[in-house]
């Protein structure tokens, strides 16, 4: 939600804000803006904000260049406060136009703020929250003339959540930032510093980099960082490295970051699964701040995630209860602290978050940690907030994700589910032993069974194409099918804006079906034959009951599935696996359906309307 980046160094600072913030659009494309300060002795800011996506800044640049600069910062915008426009886009200038601020996260008591400096003469300029903390900063700025001085007295009248970056139009080599619970990592290259909300922004430059803490500002200049806390004393960030490259943030010959994703799960998810379990077949966690015995005691899970990593929960709920026998639910992070869930220290709470900094699953952690709850988490970014906030994590390795709607994350968070449950299974005593290390056998044979599904996604593109016309289109599915049936209506919804929704298949008859009319294509997702054959039995029914009523039955079964190429008007086929294990496979073809249908309505699939890939507002 929002992307920020500031540089100085010794490369022009236009050109290395604008490549982050590229890498950043990820994070928002409602406007993006730059502030650079102008070499020389002169200094001075120099600004360009435009509406809409990074390349309408990027044609402003070309067609009206700004002068030299070696330091200087660059913002692209998810919109809260203030329509999407060039007067709200950031940077925001204080009044006496000395400094410039770019921010993300949402200031709460921005209100008041902007009613004590309207008192005090001062005039706005936008409707945006940031717009006070710029005039607050302006105004201690001219105090002392110290960015850093001025800005630990703007934080710590600031409330609620904000990263801010911000640079003085007399000192062009040096950029102040500052966090609370929005991220920032600052970039260590050779006599040049970057800051940024995501590695992204500057892995072309270093992999070198400092993770800050809470509550802590950064200063960057050509002699170094330096770090401190709120309070003013000194302190430190937590040094690490990326363990990718660029190469992994360009789409390496597919013509979107989506599609480019989709092929690279089966390595996603075996990167994921890979070394997690030891020669003892046990699982190993990443870092766990728990004793066995804690497990031991739990007697209750929640999980608690937002958008697709909520339906990563949700296909996790039906494994935990089987496996471990411990009751399970799985909320939507933004309503759980605000129902007053019955919490104490023998519950676990498992949340799963790609980027670690979702504000609404960070609070319901925050939320479940005051209750006395354990916190496993599930995260795709290391050193992220809520795994550092959890008592215990497990990293999925899907590498960068770009593209908005998520397709490796979610597959490598079923791949880092399933293990979790395993593992709470096997500290608790195993019930179904031969079940969980048949389990085991099956999830390391994934990948490749993944691989298969997308090699022949052709006839799924065709399917597609063919339903680029349907005004609506239904999901149903049974067990775990449900939360797929879910997440392929969601992938739809995100990526062609089409009426889609998933329902539980035996829900239908109880209201649904009324949505059903001539030709109205229906996506079921059929469970395995063997086995749970009643499972089976009972969503061939419901086939059959929404084909009586006219739909286009398109079924994702099982290869040799017979029964449901029978009453399917088309089938799309999947390899054989147990029925816990299915969404890693079943999930993939309904990603590509929503991605080709999507570009056949003439859709932006990496960056859709209105959406952002890191929420960090709730
Ligand atoms: C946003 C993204 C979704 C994502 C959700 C949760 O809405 O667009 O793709 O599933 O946030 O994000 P998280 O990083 O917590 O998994």
């Amino acid at each position: 939600m929002c992307g920020i980046v500031g540089y100085v160094g010794r490369r022009s600072a236009v050109d290395v804000v604008i490549d982050g913030l590229r890498r950043l659009e990820y994070r928002g494309y409602d406007s993006a803006g730059v502030a650079l300060v102008a070499d020389g002795p002169e200094g001075g800011l120099e600004v360009d904000k435009r509406a809409g996506k990074l390349a309408n800044l990027e044609g402003a640049l070309a067609d009206h260049p700004l002068p030299e600069s070696f330091c200087g910062i660059g913002h692209t915008r998810w919109a809260t406060h203030g329509v999407p426009s060039d007067r709200n886009a950031h940077p925001h200038l204080s009044a006496d136009g000395r400094v410039a601020l770019i921010h993300n996260g949402i200031i709460e008591n921005f209100a008041q703020l902007r009613a004590e400096l309207e008192s005090e003469g001062v005039e706005f300029e936008s409707d945006t929250d940031t717009e006070a903390a710029a005039h607050l900063l302006g105004r201690e700025y001219a105090v002392d003339g110290d960015l850093t001085e001025a800005m630990t007295r703007v934080c710590v009248r600031l409330e609620g959540a904000f990263t801010l970056l911000a640079v003085a139009a007399d000192d062009p080599d040096t950029v102040v930032g500052a966090r609370r619970n929005s991220p920032l990592v600052v970039g260590l290259g050779e006599g040049e510093y970057f800051l940024a909300s995501d590695v992204a922004a500057f892995i072309a430059y270093t992999t070198d980099a400092v993770e800050l803490g809470q509550d802590q500002i950064v200063t960057i200049d050509r002699d170094g960082v330096t770090v401190r806390g709120f309070d003013g004393q000194a302190s430190e960030g937590t040094p690490f490295s990326v363990d990718w490259d660029i190469a992994a943030a360009e789409k390496g010959g597919f013509d979107t970051f989506m599609r480019k994703e989709i092929h690279e799960q089966p390595a996603a998810v075996a990167d994921t699964l890979r070394g997690r379990i030891d020669e003892s077949g046990q699982i190993v966690l990443d870092e766990v701040r728990m004793s066995d015995q804690d497990f031991r005691d739990i007697d209750k899970v929640f999980i608690i995630a937002c958008g697709t990593s909520y339906h990563a929960g949700l296909v996790t709920k039906y494994a935990i209860e089987h496996w471990t026998r411990i009751p399970c639910e799985v909320e939507l992070a933004s309503e759980f602290r605000y129902r007053d869930p019955v919490l104490d220290r023998s519950t676990l709470v498992v949340a799963i978050s790609q980027s670690g900094e979702t504000m609404d699953t960070l609070m319901a952690v925050r939320h479940a940690k005051d209750q006395k709850a354990r916190v496993l988490s599930i995260s795709n970014t290391v050193g992220s907030t809520i795994p550092r906030e959890s008592d215990a994590v497990l990293y999925t390795r899907a590498g960068i994700e770009v593209a908005v709607a998520s397709t490796k994350a979610f597959l490598t968070q079923l791949a880092a589910c399933y293990l979790v449950g395993l593992h709470l299974a096997q500290v608790r005593g195993i019930k179904y032993a031969d079940e969980v290390s048949a389990v085991l056998d099956e999830l390391v044979a994934a990948p490749g069974k993944i691989a298969k599904v997308i090699e022949d996604l052709e006839p799924v593109r065709q399917m597609a194409r063919d339903c680029a016309s349907a005004q609506r289109v239904l999901f149903i599915g049974r067990h775990v099918g449900y939360p797929v049936a879910l997440e392929g209506a969601l992938k739809l919804k995100e990526l062609a804006y089409l009426h889609a929704e998933g329902f539980a298949a035996g829900e239908l008859k109880h209201g649904p079906i009324s949505l059903i009319e001539e030709g109205t294509p229906v996506i079921a997702i059929v469970p395995s034959p063997r086995g749970r054959s009643l499972l089976h039995d009972k969503i061939i029914s419901n086939i059959q009951e929404v084909k009586a009523r006219g739909a286009k039955v398109i079924a994702v079964c099982e290869e040799g599935d017979r029964i449901t190429k029978a009453h399917a008007d088309l089938v799309i086929t999947t390899p054989a696996s147990p029925t816990l294990l299915a969404p890693l496979l079943t999930a993939v073809p309904l990603q590509e359906f929503a991605a080709e249908l999507a570009t056949a309505l003439g859709r932006d699939i990496d960056q859709p309307r209105n959406l952002a890939k890191s929420v960090t507002v709730e």
